[in-house]
Parts: C-alpha cells; sequence; structure tokens
C-alpha cells in the first residue's frame, strides 16, 4: 500500500475569536485615542479606492466590518475573515443586502478566481508569517485590472530607525527581512512588500504613507516625499 502525499502544513493564524475575552472593536478602537488613525485610513481608502463602484469588492480580514460601509458602488462585498466573531458583529451592524459573509483562512481562500473587481486588506498582513503564500491567493480571485488596496506596517518607521540608532531595539529597521516583533505580529521593509507583490504579478501604481508611528499630524494623511519613517503604508496595486 502506497503513503498518501503529505499535505504541506498550513502556516499559522492568530484567531481573534481566542483572545481571552478580549473584543478588537472594544480593546483596540473604541476610546482608545485612535480616532486619527481611524480617519486617516478613510481618507486613504477615498482617495485611493478607483474605481468606487463595481460588481464585486473583496474585503480580506474585514474584522467588525469598520471599513466596510465605504463599498457602498460595489454591487457585492464579500467580507472574509477566520474569526466567526468578527464577522457576525459586522453582519449586525452592515445586514445581508449586498454583503456575503466568509469565515475562512486567506491561506486557502475559498473565492473562485478570477472573480473579484476590487479587493482591500487593511491591519491584516502584519499576522501573515508566509506573505507571499498569502497574496499568491489574494492575486488568483483578481479579475485582469481589478484593484487591491493593501496597508502593511512599515518596519523603517521613524520610530524604530531612532531606537535602532540609540540602541534601544537589536532589530535593524533597514533589513529587508520582516521582524516578528510580538508572536504573529510583524512589521515589513517595503522592498520586501514591493519584491513579494511583483512575485506574484501585481504592478504597483500609487503608493500613500497614513500614520506616523500612529501619531496624528493632520486631519487628512499627510504627503511626505518619499515613504521613509512612515508607520503605515498603502499600496494600490493592479492585477
Ligand atoms: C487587526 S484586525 C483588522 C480588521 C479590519 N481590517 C480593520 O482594519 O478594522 C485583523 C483581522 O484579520 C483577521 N485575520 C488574521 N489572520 C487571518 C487569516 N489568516 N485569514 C483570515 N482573516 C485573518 C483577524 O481575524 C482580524 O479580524
Amino acid at each position: 500500500m502506497s503513503t498518501p502525499p503529505e499535505t504541506p502544513a498550513a502556516p499559522p493564524v492568530l484567531d481573534y475569536d481566542d483572545r481571552g475575552g478580549a473584543t478588537y472593536r472594544q480593546d483596540f478602537w473604541e476610546g482608545q485615542g485612535r480616532d486619527y488613525e481611524d480617519h486617516a485610513e478613510r481618507v486613504a481608502l477615498r482617495r485611493l479606492l478607483h474605481p468606487t463602484h463595481g460588481q464585486r469588492l473583496l474585503e480580506l480580514g474585514a474584522g467588525f466590518g469598520r471599513l466596510s460601509p465605504f463599498y457602498t458602488g460595489y454591487q457585492q462585498v464579500i467580507l472574509v475573515d477566520y474569526a466567526r466573531s468578527q464577522l457576525s458583529e459586522a453582519r449586525q451592524t452592515l445586514g445581508d443586502a449586498g454583503y456575503l459573509y466568509v469565515a475562512a483562512d486567506i491561506y486557502r481562500l475559498p473565492i473562485a478566481e478570477g472573480t473579484c473587481d476590487a479587493a482591500v486588506m487593511v491591519r491584516v498582513l502584519h499576522h501573515f508569517a508566509d506573505v507571499p503564500a498569502a497574496l499568491a491567493q489574494i492575486r488568483a480571485t483578481l479579475a485582469p485590472g481589478a484593484v487591491f488596496i493593501l496597508e502593511f506596517a512599515n518596519k523603517r518607521n521613524l520610530k524604530a530607525m531612532l531606537r535602532y540608532a540609540l540602541g534601544r531595539q537589536a532589530w535593524s529597521p533597514y533589513e529587508e527581512a520582516p521582524v516578528e516583533f510580538v508572536k504573529l505580529n510583524f512589521d515589513f521593509h517595503p522592498r520586501y512588500i514591493a519584491a513579494a507583490l511583483s512575485a506574484v504579478g501585481f504592478r504597483t501604481t500609487q503608493r500613500l504613507p497614513v500614520s506616523f508611528c500612529g501619531w496624528g499630524c493632520s486631519s487628512e494623511p499627510c504627503r511626505p516625499p518619499g515613504w521613509w519613517g512612515w508607520m503605515r503604508c498603502y499600496s494600490v496595486l493592479v492585477g
């Protein structure tokens, strides 16, 4: 009798359903002094999401649907999240008309190939130990010419550069490899992300640095000459 081929182990997932009673909305957003970050992200999305309408938009790691009311121009919005508790919270707020809620792992997306006109992923990539595998899954769901808006946490931010220079931090913000600063929480070098995106066939058309070490500096996302020093970066990609 022959031995069946081994299934490769799936990369680990940070399970938001298993946070010892902690809730993402209450513990991270509500009354936590993050209004600037929330506002800046909405402004960034407004600027970057073009076209603002289409048939189907996929939001990956949508959580409780904080940003989902944005996508009103799309006939169908698919909210994917690993945590059922997040999706049921989103469903209570958004309802069923126009929305589809899918509890799934982004590493194994149950979405048919080439069916989405747009995709958005905000504050999720930092939980991925295998970025190329996740990006390949997302890329496969997109129709030709579809837009993908990706936010990632930039390890080459001002705070990390200062801490490294002062010897307060062991890891280098200049090295391309991702840094796992807490289990399943990574910051990324922009060059690493750019290479991973282009390896699966994305072309970057626009980049927007959004928050500065998490501190607010104006009511709009700022536009510095480069994107050195910025903590949260948005990229618009065309597949
Ligand atoms: C920090 S929250 C961000 C939620 C939302 N995007 C926002 O900005 O408010 C990260 C979300 O990603 C989800 N997530 C993490 N890893 C995932 C995976 N492998 N597949 C699907 N969802 C995942 C979590 O369940 C959680 O809801």
